[in-house]
């Protein structure tokens, strides 16, 4: 009779991929987390996790080259490209793969735009930032991304990559767009496993701030109007209210919720001291974020929690 059900269709990992390496690596931040080469390494993972019934993963990149204007996340054997390439020649129709669509990674000042300058001061320059994301989504839909995943919270970035895609033969590219993005303080263990922190400055002036809950249904309402297939939120323990409020709001489009690297280290280092039982702890979490209304959930205890549903007993 319990109102909520979690089976592994409804998650959705994420995962690190490094070029230069050919041994996965640890990240301090996040421990359990691999950084993978795109070789066997990454296949053989891919494979454990897709046994579990894990068909949906988003990948990240981590490039060999960075500059100011992202040229690694857009090149034909970019780092993500090639892993795209060769996740599709071996799992096909089977697997769906979502390309996280960001600068972070890929620029020197890892902000997720263009930097630009009024004299001394630094601004991030939206409308060239969306006409490089619309060219490094355009390069992932190439490479065989079946959804486009765009992270950097640019004004009309949802709109530009929709044309890009349209115009170049990928209408059936989806787009699940980091619609409810908040300045977290819950990303930095992914800004040490994608090296992605900002040189200066912060996010502030393109994500959302905690303290805002209806600003979510205009960032919802513009992503929709611009073609968004999949809205997201994030981070999805912290803001559950925010995900019953988008969901109610805009039900008939399916939401995802990112259980995002602090949410997740948080609990690493409970566990550590043995202060939660993990498996409780994450179970009630994910469930949390379900009963709260999202329809997909991108965890990196996808692989974990796979094995603890099939077990059936929840808590
Ligand atoms: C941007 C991006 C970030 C995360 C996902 N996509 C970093 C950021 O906005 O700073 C964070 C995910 C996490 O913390 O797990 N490419």
């Amino acid at each position: 009779m319990a109102e909520t059900r979690l089976t592994a269709d409804n998650l959705i990992l994420p995962v690190f991929i490094k070029d230069g390496i050919s041994q996965p690596e640890e990240i301090g931040s996040m421990p359990g987390i691999l950084r993978y080469p795109p070789n066997d390494h990454l296949i053989k993972f891919v494979d454990e996790n897709f046994n579990k019934g894990i068909t949906k993963l988003v990948v990240f990149g981590i490039p060999s080259f960075k500059d100011n204007i992202a040229s690694s996340a857009f090149q034909k054997d970019g780092v993500i490209q090639r892993s795209l390439r060769l996740l599709k020649q071996t799992f096909g129709e089977k697997i769906v793969l979502i390309a996280d669509e960001c600068t972070d990674e890929y620029t020197s000042h890892g902000h997720c735009g263009i930097v630009n300058y009024r004299g001394s001061n630094y601004y991030i320059d939206n409308d060239e930032s969306i006409k490089v994301h619309a060219k490094i989504a355009l390069s992932q839909a190439e490479a065989g991304a079946d959804v486009i995943a765009p992270s950097s919270m640019m004004d009309g970035v949802v709109g530009a990559i929709r044309k890009e895609l349209d115009d170049n033969g990928f209408q059936d590219t989806l787009i699940m767009a980091y619609s409810v993005k908040y300045a977290s303080v819950f990303y930095s263990p992914f800004r040490e496993a994608a090296s992605s922190a900002p040189a200066f400055g912060d996010r502030k002036s393109y994500q959302m701030d905690p303290r805002n809950s209806y600003e979510a249904l205009k960032e919802a309402k513009l992503d929709i109007e611009e073609g968004a297939d999949i809205l997201m939120v994030k981070p999805a323990h912290t803001y559950l209210d925010v995900i019953r409020l988008v969901k109610d709001t805009f039900s008939t489009y399916p939401l995802a919720a990112y259980h995002v690297s602090g949410e997740y280290s948080m609990i690493k280092a409970a566990v550590k001291n043995g202060w939660l039982n993990e498996r409780n702890a994450v179970m009630e979490i994910t469930y949390s974020i379900k009963r709260a209304g999202a329809d997909l959930i991108l965890t990196y205890y996808a692989p974990q929690l796979a094995e603890w549903i099939r077990e059936g007993t929840p808590f």
